[in-house]
């Protein structure tokens, strides 16, 4: 998905060629969420007294616009720049091809007069286009972005008096915007200032300057509108010296760095000091201070935009030693698993608490059902998790894609509590489907793994998986880590029932043993590898199983195509003979997860199924099982694990196979084509 960098230095002197290393860092922390194609803006020299913005766009990788840039010469790389605001962006496809002319920035003009970066969608951008075309305006791309900066220009050249202020102009430019947005702004007419705004796409800023900030609040400013009256008072609140409602207003003419970004994986290098942006925000940088502006206040939101401390480290987002983001996170998982239970379990107590659920707890005990919601990944812990739920709640439990749950208008009641289940907090439909529910008053819980995120923020009430960042567009730690966040949920529910303590007694003592379980089967790593050889040339490969571990077999599908885009399918055994029992040959790869649990006879009937065609599936099975040896081409043998919590195990091999699989066939694990980290589009 589309990322967002901007670097603003006032008082602080920097050479040009700085300026661009940092934009072009920033792009790089950025390219985990998927793009086509990249740009940057800088101040070019000027003439004439006048400033001028200087537009690089490149398509493909972000070191090809970072080429480009030297190969200028147009441009002196050694000039010092006292203050300056640079933007960047990377961009992922949805209006118009990737292509130069279609990356961002976008322009108001030939003469840059106004650029524009932009992540989400603008739905009305048709009827705006269709305007400003009959009002004179050429268009240059194919994009939804460009009525942005056409509009700002537009509203620029027809301004009722000689002055109005860049953050006025913003105001004026989203009053007209439907859809999802986080942009950033730059102006010739406004050098050394920075707008940035949002609605429904994230967006923070980080500052860096000379002294400790704390606890720092920036009064949001309200009630300023379109009359001449308040652009006058804007002048003078633009004159102001030592003004209360800034950020640094007692430090003035103080050196100070912001960095703008649609993510903290850009940001968290030069400074963990950050604010959050809120829909309809209108942040704008100004002679080194920094403003929140708003139209109208909401009811009940908060009148301040609190100064947040970013917990991530740099390394924590770096490769290290192995060859891919996608790798490291799959061998993270002892620590990651053991990170979701710290301080959470206690494992001589037998207690378990969370936290972010305890204020609503009651609530949650007498409701009438439980509906999990989210994507991918995300919706196949959900499944993973809904039997022991069912189990332990005593509920109903309902699983829903979020997207599908919307199509359908899913009945939701106030006696409903929804799950929100989301590695980032910014699935747009996820997000939607949150929104929607809130509406009709239901008790809505996130399952996050990234704090300030906008799911985090819209919910009642969650639950952080504490997973660590993940950077790899396949979902890896994170899964295991909300697998074991519900059910963990599912313990709390069933802490006073008497008839389900023993049962609790054994998932908890499995919890505990599970970090060494997982490094047990990360030691298959080679083995896993060897049989990897075999596949890497096949096109197609069924991943079968039921029970507890049909969701296992979907999460390994999905793995498989989304990073290796072989065909893969997740089939739930119990259903082979009303269909998928055709395509099994000799020929057709498959994998078989036959775990010791309840649905293990079952799972022969199928395995007799396949090699009754003369399938040679290798199968995922508990250490030492006789019976199942002599059937399969090749085993792949795991420790045992209560049965519910035998997911978390069976996932990893296919993890695995899917890495090896796509690191064969010569593709770029943590970038898969067509695919993004972070889904902030509908
Ligand atoms: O950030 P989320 O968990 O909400 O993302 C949901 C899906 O887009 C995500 O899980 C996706 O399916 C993964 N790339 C799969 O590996």
């Amino acid at each position: 998905m589309c990322g967002i960098f901007g670097y603003l230095n006032y008082r602080v002197p920097r050479t040009r060629k700085e300026i661009f290393l940092t934009l072009i860092k920033g792009l790089q922390r950025l390219e985990y969420r998927g793009y086509d194609s990249a740009g940057i803006a800088v101040d070019g020299p000027g003439k004439d007294q006048t400033a001028d913005i200087r537009l690089f766009k490149k398509k493909g990788k972000v070191k090809a616009l970072d080429e480009e840039i030297y190969k200028s010469d147009s441009i002196d790389l050694n000039a010092e720049l006292d203050t300056h605001f640079g933007i960047a962006h990377t961009r992922w496809a949805t209006h118009g091809e990737p292509s130069a002319v279609n990356s961002h920035p976008q322009r108001s003009d030939k003469n840059n007069e106004f650029v524009v970066i932009h992540n989400g969608i603008i739905t009305n951008y048709k009827e705006l286009k269709k305007y400003l075309v009959s009002k004179g305006y050429e268009f240059e791309s194919d994009t939804d972005t460009e009525v942005i900066p056409k509009l700002t220009k537009y509203l620029y050249d027809n301004r009722e008096s000689d002055y109005v202020s860049f953050s006025t102009l913003v105001e004026r430019v989203i009053k007209q915007l439907e859809g999802a947005f986080a942009l950033v702004f730059k102006s010739v007419h406004f050098p050394g200032e920075a707008v940035a705004t949002r609605r429904g796409s994230p967006l923070l800023i980080g500052v860096r300057c000379q002294y400790e900030l704390s606890t720092e609040q920036i009064p949001v400013q309200y009630n300023r509108g379109d009359s001449r009256k308040d652009e006058l008072q804007e002048k003078n609140f633009r004159n102001r010296v030592g003004s209360t409602n800034a950020l640094h207003s007692v430090h003035d003419r103080m050196a100070v760095e912001f960095y703008f970004a649609s993510d903290a994986s850009a940001i968290i290098e030069h400074t963990n000091k950050v604010i959050y942006l809120e829909d309809d925000d209108v942040a704008v940088v100004m002679e080194g201070k920094l403003y929140v502006h708003r139209i109208k206040p909401k009811a009940g939101e908060d009148p301040v935009r609190a100064i947040q401390t970013l917990q991530i480290e740099l390394q924590q987002i770096m490769k290290g030693k192995f060859k891919a983001f996608m790798q490291k996170e799959i061998f993270e998982q002892p620590e990651s698993v053991f990170n979701t239970m710290r301080g959470r379990i206690c494992f001589e107590s037998n207690k378990v608490l969370l936290g972010g659920l305890s204020d609503h707890l009651k609530e949650i005990k007498r409701c009438r059902r439980l509906i999990m919601i989210g994507c991918g990944t995300s919706y196949h812990a959900g499944l993973a998790t809904r039997q022991i739920l069912e189990e332990l709640t005593e509920l109903p439990v309902m699983v829903e894609l979020a997207s599908d749950f919307l199509d359908r208008i899913t009945p939701v009641f106030r006696d409903d509590v929804c799950f929100f289940i989301s590695q980032s907090g910014e699935t747009a439909d996820t997000l939607m489907a949150l929104r929607y529910c809130k509406q009709r008053g239901a008790l809505t819980v996130g399952i996050t793994n990234t704090v300030g995120s906008s799911i985090c923020r819209e919910t009642d009430c969650g639950v952080h998986i504490n997973a660590g960042p993940e950077v790899g567009v396949a979902s890896t730690k994170a899964y295991t880590s909300q697998f074991v966040s519900l059910i963990m949920f599912g313990l709390i529910m069933s802490e006073d029932r008497l008839s389900l303590q023993s049962r609790r007694l054994e998932i908890i003592n499995g919890l505990q043993k599970l970090p060494e379980l997982i490094k047990e089967v990360l030691a298959l790593d080679d083995k896993i590898k060897g049989i990897t050889e075999e596949l890497h040339h096949q096109r197609s490969l069924l991943v079968m199983g039921r029970g507890y571990n049909y969701a296992t077999c979907l999460e390994g599908a999905l793995k498989i195509k989304e990073i290796t885009y072989m065909h893969s399918e997740g089939i739930m055994a119990g259903e082979l003979k009303h269909g998928p029992l055709a395509l099994i040959d000799k020929h057709m790869p498959v994998i078989m997860i036959m775990m010791r649990d309840a649905c293990y006879n079952k799972c022969q009937n199928a395995l007799q199924q396949v090699t009754a065609r003369q399938g040679r599936p290798i199968i995922l099975c508990c250490q030492d099982d006789p019976e199942i040896s002599t059937m399969a081409y090749k085993t792949i043998e795991l420790p045992q694990t209560v049965d519910c919590l035998q997911g978390i195990l069976s996932v990893i091999p296919l993890q695995l196979v899917s890495f090896h699989l796509a690191v064969l066939r010569g593709y770029d694990v943590d970038f898969p084509r067509n695919l993004a980290k972070s889904v902030t589009v509908e």
